[in-house]
């Protein structure tokens, strides 16, 4: 028997496919609106969706002590930092947060979605050893997915998140990891667009090892063609998803470290010659680059001549929250600190999302409005 790949499909296409599965936007109003929300003119997420291992190792770095409720009170500073809503267009959730409620009672979901904030949700489950490939990682979590997705629907979820690993070094990445991850990130988006959900695919070429820049672009390049053919494949609608990649850099280790301006002007190439205009935004995500330097490579990025079919922001975790996780250090006295050190991370990048960063930025003192909450 043959594959079906070359008979002759809808649109031209060259894979046979039911009239009411496609590549149009038309019907998808919902999803376009999110997509548009999420990266709306001088806003990013905030990915604060380290599962609970995650979290605990963070906390246990600083001495806090990782319980559900310490986890539950450390969301919601982060929730409710002043002006937040201003820069932030959404949240990505996992799965013990998307449950829990502020002190208030208000369940988080609702609180976020009460300041304009579009709660969104993780739902891969780990990036699990790839068999017969040491070292590689597959992102698991297909198998029950369109139930668990109609569930984060209900309680009030309007995107998701799918994180695929790639690893750089040693004759790695092999092609069997690129496509087993390119494939499921493209099953996972297929799944949220029929259930009504936003997807973010976020292939992270991480940026462990001692390898040049040009490595990375090149590594990311190979990632990002393989990506969007499967999500061609699987019929995904580009305009309804937002893609989540690493910027161009230098591995940690490597010796030769790169400017702010040729990382700019690599990662802005890579994704010219990658990504469809069709997409709408492109939130990057941060990968344990100092937190500074994520802002100032995103507003270098925004500050580049040339087309940028997309918008480009951030949905940042670590370059987001680490000050935020550090100000608090667990003790309810730091709350106020620790919003503050959230909100001005959030008020940089928000302007780097426009191309409007300085570092004076990051000396300006919040004004009295921006207190309400600490009062
Ligand atoms: P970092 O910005 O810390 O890389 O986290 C973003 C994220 O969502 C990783 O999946």
């Amino acid at each position: 028997m043959s594959i079906s790949a070359n008979e002759p499909g809808q649109g031209g296409g060259t894979t046979a496919r039911p009239a009411s599965a496609g590549r149009s936007p038309s019907g998808q109003e919902g999803l376009l609106a999110v997509a548009a929300g999420l990266v709306a003119r001088g806003k990013g997420i905030l990915a604060a969706d380290e599962t609970v291992p995650t979290l605990t190792r963070r906390f246990e770095a600083l001495g806090i002590p990782s319980t559900q409720d310490s986890r539950r009170a450390y969301r919601e500073m982060l929730f409710t930092a002043p002006a937040a809503a201003d820069v932030i267009s959404g949240v990505i959730l996992q799965d013990e947060t998307i449950r829990q409620s502020a002190s208030s009672g208000v369940p988080f979901p609702q609180l976020l979605a009460a300041q304009g904030i579009v709660p969104g949700i993780k739902v891969d489950t780990g990036a699990k050893p790839l068999a017969g490939w040491p070292g590689e990682t597959v992102t698991e979590g297909l198998d029950g997915l369109r139930d668990r997705l109609a569930e984060y629907r209900g309680l009030g979820a309007h995107f998701a998140k799918w994180r695929a690993v790639i690893r750089i070094g040693d004759g790695r990445p092999s092609r069997a990891c690129v496509e087993a991850n390119a494939h499921a990130l493209a099953r996972y988006a297929a799944l949220c667009q029929e259930q009504n959900l936003v997807p973010i695919v976020e292939p992270e070429v991480l940026m462990d090892g001692a390898h040049g820049i040009g490595t990375c672009e090149d590594v990311t390049d190979a990632v990002l063609a393989a990506v969007f053919r499967a999500l061609h494949e699987q019929g995904v609608v580009l305009e309804a998803m937002l893609l989540k990649p690493n910027m161009i850099v230098p591995g940690e280790d490597c010796p030769e470290p790169a400017a702010i301006h040729e990382v700019a002007a690599a990662t802005l190439r890579c994704l010219r010659r990658q990504v469809p205009a069709a997409v709408p935004g492109i939130i990057f995500l941060s990968g344990g680059q100092d937190a500074r330097l994520a802002t100032a490579h995103l507003n270098e990025i925004n500050r580049l001549p040339g087309a940028k079919p997309w918008t480009i922001s951030f949905s940042y975790g670590r370059a987001l929250q680490d000050a935020a996780l550090t100000a608090w250090g667990g003790l309810d006295e730091n709350l106020p600190s620790g919003r503050e050190a959230l909100a001005l991370r959030a008020r940089c990048n928000g302007a780097a999302s426009l191309g409007a960063y300085s570092d004076e930025m990051e000396q300006a003192r919040p004004n009295a409005a921006q207190h309400r909450h600490d009062h």
